[in-house]
């Protein structure tokens, strides 16, 4: 049986290091796996449940794909499409809000802290963006979505509301229960400035995260400006414990290495950080500078983003359509 994979990240600008390692790098390993069958999604709809600028909001959009497509993902090999053009993921999200329960959406975690104090003023789209979520997700057959720690709630709600229209409306193979697949190792990559941190777009300063479009010397510089503490790399994983500026500088090198945590330490161990960085700022740039420059082309050329987003926007209009028209004869209309 194959694997049927999907997963969305929001076009908000400025992807860094942590999409690459935590989230995109896999994508890209997913969809090389022939077992598997892919869809990549470009979530603008989620991306409206808070303000965003027109104008942005369009450059972010291509700025986003450009990002999956340097990175590797392959548009014949997996769909790549953003959310807005396919039409079933709004209708079957207003057919699913219909099923979840407001119990259900009070519990959300993430809702909580965006909306921060003053729940009042925050839209109801973001109150009701699990529920899109779901319907991305469900309109597919997925069976496995790639996410990090933080969505795992948002994924049992996915599965609950698959398994409430099943029961509702009596057919029990008709959505299928997704699991997560939330990434064991460097699942969450630190800010440079500040080890008890994730790394963030969101972040004011620049020099606590590497861009996916910085520039060799750029990332040179933030990586020698990169906190550390005094002792030498230790040649133990025990005795990184409370010093998750190095613990994160080594996940980094391991990550991009495609080796054990345990490796590197043995390749560091006893080390000064000076050398370290060097080894590791080169690293990165032979792993990001090549994505950095593909992402830059590749934004030269709108006119093929824009094609590759309708081809993808085309297979999935042709799933998805079957599916709702599915949902919609279950439900009597
Ligand atoms: P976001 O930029 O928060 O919308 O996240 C897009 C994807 O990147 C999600 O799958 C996140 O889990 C992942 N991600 C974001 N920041 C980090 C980080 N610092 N470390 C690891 N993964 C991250
Ligand atoms: N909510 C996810 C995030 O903010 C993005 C997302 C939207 C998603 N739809 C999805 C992830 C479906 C996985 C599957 O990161």
């Amino acid at each position: 049986m194959k694997k049927k994979i999907f997963s969305g990240v929001q076009p908000t600008g400025n992807l860094h290091l942590g999409n690459y390692i935590g989230a995109i790098k896999n994508f890209v390993s997913l969809q090389n796996d022939k077992n598997n069958e892919c869809v990549y999604c470009v979530v603008d709809l989620h991306a409206i449940t808070v303000k965003q600028d027109p104008k942005i909001l369009k450059n972010n959009i291509r700025e986003t794909t450009a990002a999956f497509l340097a990175s590797g993902l392959d548009s014949k090999k997996s769909i790549i499409f953003n959310q807005s053009m396919v039409s079933a993921h709004s209708e079957g999200s207003w057919i699913l809000s219909c099923v979840a329960r407001m119990g259900w959406l009070n519990r959300m975690t993430q809702f909580k802290e965006k909306a921060g104090k003053d729940k009042e003023k925050a839209s109801v789209g973001l109150y009701i963006y699990p529920i899109l979520m779901a319907a991305d997700i469900l309109l597919y057959d997925s069976t496995h979505v790639p996410v990090g720690e933080d969505q795992k709630q948002h994924l049992e709600l996915s599965r609950d509301i698959a398994q409430k229209f099943n029961l509702e409306f009596n057919e029990p193979d008709f959505f299928i229960a997704p699991e997560p697949l939330i990434q064991k190792n460097f699942a969450r990559i630190m800010s440079l400035k500040d080890g008890s941190k994730k790394m963030s777009k969101s972040d004011p300063s620049d020099l606590s995260r590497i861009n996916l479009n910085d520039s060799k010397d750029e990332i040179i510089n933030k990586i020698k400006k990169a906190k550390t503490d005094t002792q030498p790399l230790p040649d133990d994983e025990k005795n990184l414990r409370e010093r998750p500026e190095a613990e994160n500088l080594l996940g980094i090198y391991s990550s991009l290495n495609n080796q054990s945590f345990k490796d590197t330490i043995n390749e560091f161990s006893g080390k000064n950080f000076s050398e370290f960085k060097n080894n590791l700022s080169e690293l990165i740039v032979e792993k990001i500078s090549p994505i950095s420059n593909e992402i830059n082309k590749l934004l030269k050329d709108n006119s093929f983003i824009d094609g590759v987003l309708r081809e993808g926007a085309e297979k999935a209009s042709k799933i998805t359509t079957r599916k709702i028209n599915e949902m919609k004869k279950i439900i009597g209309f």
